[in-house]
């Protein structure tokens, strides 16, 4: 199973500052040295994170490969065609929402999922839609021709009881089960952290996970130490 590291959160903390460090594309390079087989950014329409220059310099820096995570939007769709992203995964996108809250609802837009889709396949990037895990979303996913699915994790993750999680993992193997029998290839995100992980092995066919939040939220705790460190070394030398 691969892993894909969503770095929108290293560009959050650039943001809500307006500085220029940290730099995602810094954080995509350390990302792959460390075993990611790809980057994942959120190019979201209020731009609150990632900025249009973050996705066209990881287009030219990283090894692996760019997914771009992206809503069914004209300017943003213009910017996939423009950047060429290896892949992409249209997600629903509310201003208000602190992060993507639930699949996109493909049963309800279907035409113009298609529409997106097709023109993003034809232009050489490879489309996933995020979407819960029921059958009628992934039966209305393999209308639109798109190759892979990422199945919304967020609810397996929020469980509050054991059963309530395998309650949702069932739903997750079930769902990954029908669509690998239709052809279309899925990955799996949202939520994911050091503790659920492991989990995923029992959901078949997943190919990849794209996790973000934990592991940024991880990075401050293992590296904060060192940052300390350093900072007062240099203090300290010019007492
Ligand atoms: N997959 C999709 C489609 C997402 O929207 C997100 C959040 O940006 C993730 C995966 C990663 O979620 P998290 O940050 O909770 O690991």
């Amino acid at each position: 199973m691969q892993l894909g590291v969503n770095i929108d959160h290293i560009a959050t903390l650039r943001e809500v500052r307006k500085a220029i460090f940290p730099d995602p594309v810094k954080a995509a390079e350390i990302a792959e040295m460390a075993g990611a087989d790809g980057i994942t950014v959120h190019l979201r329409e209020d731009r609150r994170h990632i900025q249009e220059r973050d996705v066209a310099l990881l287009m030219e820096t990283i090894d692996t490969k760019l997914n771009l995570e992206m809503a069914v939007a004209k300017d943003v769709v213009e910017k996939a065609l423009e950047y060429k992203p290896q892949c992409a995964c249209l997600v629903p996108e509310k201003r208000e929402e602190l992060t993507t809250e639930g699949g996109l609802n493909v049963c309800g837009n279907v035409d113009e999922v298609t529409r997106v889709t097709k023109i993003l396949q034809d232009n050489g990037t490879v489309v996933s839609l995020f979407i819960d895990p029921s059958e009628d979303q992934i039966k209305a996913a393999e209308e639109t021709g798109a190759k892979f699915i990422e199945l919304h994790t967020g609810e397996f993750a929020n469980a509050k009881t054991e059963i309530e999680q395998m309650k949702e993992l069932d739903k997750l193997i079930a769902a990954a089960e029908l669509a690998h029998k239709l052809g279309i290839g899925v990955n799996a995100g949202h939520g994911l952290d050091y503790h659920n992980v492991s989990l995923m092995h029992k959901v078949p066919h997943l190919e990849e996970l794209n996790i973000g939040h934990s592991i940024v939220a991880r990075a401050v705790f293992v590296g904060l130490e060192k940052a300390v460190r350093e900072m007062k070394e240099l203090i300290r030398s010019n007492d």
